[in-house]
């Protein structure tokens, strides 16, 4: 809590590392990478010494499958989504200290030498297993590139080495009816030599340090997972792949094989700090070995097994390293009512948002935090992107600052008025500034970005209410004097606020403090003094020119999202609509055997009673008969009397509500899930002709 003594001196701060193969989307951002910005803002604002480190994350079989797909190389997949993404970071404001790869030499090294350290003491288990193998690609199949039907909840799309929609994380060989992802083929076992980390010998270890020991302070969301995990009994774990792409494993036998990327990955957070130790002349190993920094993790919920369990016991093996004091996991983000999908294509990618919303970075911001799925699933839908902008940071926020500014340069020339004697009222504005401090960080502190959010918010509502209340318009009238004494409590609002939104709308906040001129105040006045200050704006003070904070979204531009979206869904289902595979080979014999004529319908009725049957008289050429269809909810009766048909005539009769119906009229399906008679080219083909 923010207000107790510190014991630790300090903070490393980790955000999962991206795959480089697809550019990041909201769901990232609200999940992992705002949250984690927002926090590490709060803390260097507090004047602590907080590192943040990311990077991308560039093995594992998504990258040379992805690269595959796209028609290049592996290296030119990750060059390309590495540069992406970094740029998409930095114009977002996501502030880490180092953004690094998981390609660098550094890593390579640094991974390498962790698993070797824990080959040289003993900690792997040295097996050789039957493992999944695709004969046809003569490749073993893991993770990615095998999928069937999950263990545990039957999921019928489950990866071999985690099921999307439990979130079990499974080993191949558990999936029920497997199936190679590159052939199709279901695969074989073959016989592999592996590597393996013995999680069920970190049982106890794990039982006292996270059910014991972190009860009461993670999330629930992450406990309860974490419990479920060792309630269920841990088994050994595969840290090494028969894979072409990763880090080779460094020790004898490993020729051919890579690190498991989920063993290389989170050494990745190491990597990241030693290259940004070497850059700023900084001493990493504090940061990752002194009992007195606090480590934590930023992830979203499908990563909890890899940091709470399989990280922490590799941290453990190793020795020398300091374990997280806390993994604040998020749920996840829907968008507009659908899970988020890089493949699908379902989502608003950040570089694209930032191309469309020019300046608007803290818009996004704002609304991925207000809503951020914190304790559960949570949607994102352009309606609520459009009124929290246009109700919240339009109306209340940027509506408060810009009448105080204006109104302090319309009557007293932009210098801050003198206070004068102040009502009570007054004084209690004042020291409500006081109390925001307190209140956001302790909300910060236990990850509760929403609730810190919502906080500034109130207290740009505060500063509005105020000067409603007061009516400084009207006041000037009469009594100029007490005009000024409000404007002057309503400026240190406006500059309480200037440093109070800085972690969650950084853009906002430089533009008002230089609205303000704040930034020749600033030095003095942090986040930890904001609570004792007597003035922020002292009498005098010039501001600068008013300027607009946000502005409003129209509903053109959202329309535009929600086709962009719309389109993307066609797409998807045009995609979707698998054509049926060809059915069993018929023989000629067979196929003669099908009497298809040419006839023309007389007369169509609805059958009474059900919805979906129409009672035809057809023209067979042959005879006039009855034939009862399933068409009633493709098309009117009326629309069908005339028209020329494909009748398969000598179908044997079947009753159908007690109506014989004596043959079938063909039909294919439509474009848009329609339906299409077989219609002759020529109408003035005769009933009765016959189809071979
Ligand atoms: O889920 C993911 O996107 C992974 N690339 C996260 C890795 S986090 C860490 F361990 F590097
Ligand atoms: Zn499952």
């Amino acid at each position: 809590m923010s207000d107790q003594p510190i014991s630790y001196q300090r903070t490393t701060v980790t955000a999962a590392l991206p795959y480089t193969n697809g550019p990041i989307h909201i769901g990232h951002l609200a999940g992992v990478y705002v949250p984690a910005d927002i926090y590490c803002r709060y803390l260097r604002l507090k004047g602590e010494d907080v590192l943040f480190v990311c990077g991308s994350d560039e093995h594992g079989v998504a990258i040379p499958m992805k690269a595959k797909k796209e028609g290049v190389s592996p290296k030119e997949l990750i060059d390309k989504y590495h540069g992406i993404i970094k740029k998409s970071f930095e114009d977002f404001g996501i502030t880490f200290d180092n953004y690094s790869r998981t390609s660098a030499a550094i890593h390579h090294q640094t991974a390498g030498d962790f698993f070797k350290k824990l080959y040289d003491q003993g900690d792997f288990l040295e097996e050789t297993s039957e493992q999944l193998y695709d004969a046809e690609a003569d490749q073993f199949l893991a993770d990615r590139f095998v999928t069937g039907t999950c263990p545990k909840c039957g999921h019928d799309q489950a990866y071999g080495d985690q099921c999307e929609n439990c979130g079990s994380s499974l080993n191949a060989t558990d999936l029920i009816s497997p199936r190679s992802v590159l052939t199709g083929a279901v695969p074989t076992l073959k016989e592999t030599r592996h590597w393996f980390l013995p999680l069920d010998q970190y049982e106890g270890f794990l039982k006292k340090w996270i059910l014991e020991g972190h009860k009461k302070d993670w999330k629930p969301n992450v406990y309860g997972q974490c419990k479920s995990w060792i309630d269920d009994g841990l088994k050994p774990r595969a840290v090494t792949r028969d894979l072409d792409w990763g880090i080779p494993v460094p020790v004898p036998g490993g020729e051919g094989k890579v690190l498991y990327v989920w063993f290389d990955a989170p050494i990745g957070y190491i990597s990241s700090t030693k290259e940004w130790a070497a850059r700023e002349g900084k001493d990493w190993e504090a940061y990752w070995k002194a009992p007195d920094t606090r480590l934590l993790h930023f992830i979203g919920k499908d990563n909890i097994v890899f940091h709470c369990i399989i990280f922490p016991s590799m941290l453990k093996a190793h020795g020398d390293f300091i374990l997280p004091e806390n993994v604040p996991a998020n749920e996840f983000l829907n968008l507009e009512g659908q899970k988020l999908s890089t493949s699908r294509n379902w989502a608003v990618w950040l570089h694209e948002y930032l191309q469309d919303f020019t300046d608007m970075q803290d818009v996004l911001r704002y609304v991925l935090t207000a809503n951020a799925p914190e304790t559960k699933d949570n949607d994102f839908t352009w309606k609520d992107f459009q009124a929290r902008n246009n109700n919240e940071l339009v109306a209340i926020f940027g509506n408060f600052v810009n009448r105080v500014t204006v109104l302090t340069h319309k009557y007293v020339g932009g210098k801050v008025p003198s206070p004068g004697s102040l009502t009570q009222n007054d004084r209690e504005t004042l020291e409500a500034i006081k109390r925001y401090p307190a209140r956001i960080g302790d909300s910060l502190e236990r990850f509760r970005f929403r609730e810190a959010s919502q906080d500034v918010m109130n207290l740009a509502r505060m500063g509005n209410k105020y000067l409603a209340d007061e009516e400084p318009w009207k006041v000037i009238k009469e009594d100029p004097d007490r005009a000024g004494t409000i404007l002057y409590v309503g400026l240190q609002v406006a500059a309480a606020l200037s440093i109070l939104s800085e972690p969650f709308l950084p853009f906002t906040s430089a533009k008002l403090k230089v609205m303000l001129r704040g930034d020749l105040l600033t030095a003095k006045l942090g986040w930890n003094s904001l609570s004792t200050a007597q003035i922020l704006l002292p009498e005098g003070h010039q501001i600068g020119k008013s300027e607009l904070l946000f502005r409003k979204i129209e509903d053109s531009e959202i329309q535009a999202q929600l086709d962009k979206l719309q389109a993307t869904k066609k797409s998807n289902e045009m995609k979707e609509s698998a054509i049926a595979p060809q059915k069993e080979t018929v023989n000629f014999e067979d196929f003669s055997k099908m009497d298809l004529r040419v006839g023309t319908i007389l007369s169509a009725e609805k059958m009474p009673k059900t919805k979906k049957l129409i009672v035809m008289k057809v023209d067979t050429g042959i005879d006039t008969r009855t034939i009862v269809s399933g068409i009633a909810e493709y098309f009117n009766p009326e629309e069908l009397i005339g028209k020329k048909v494909t009748v398969l005539a000598n179908l044997a009769p079947r009753p159908l509500r007690g109506v014989e119906s004596q043959g079938m009229i063909l039909l294919a399906e439509g474009p848009d899930g329609g339906l299409v008679f077989m219609t002759p080219e020529d109408l003035s083909v005769p009933n009765g002709s016959q189809i071979n």
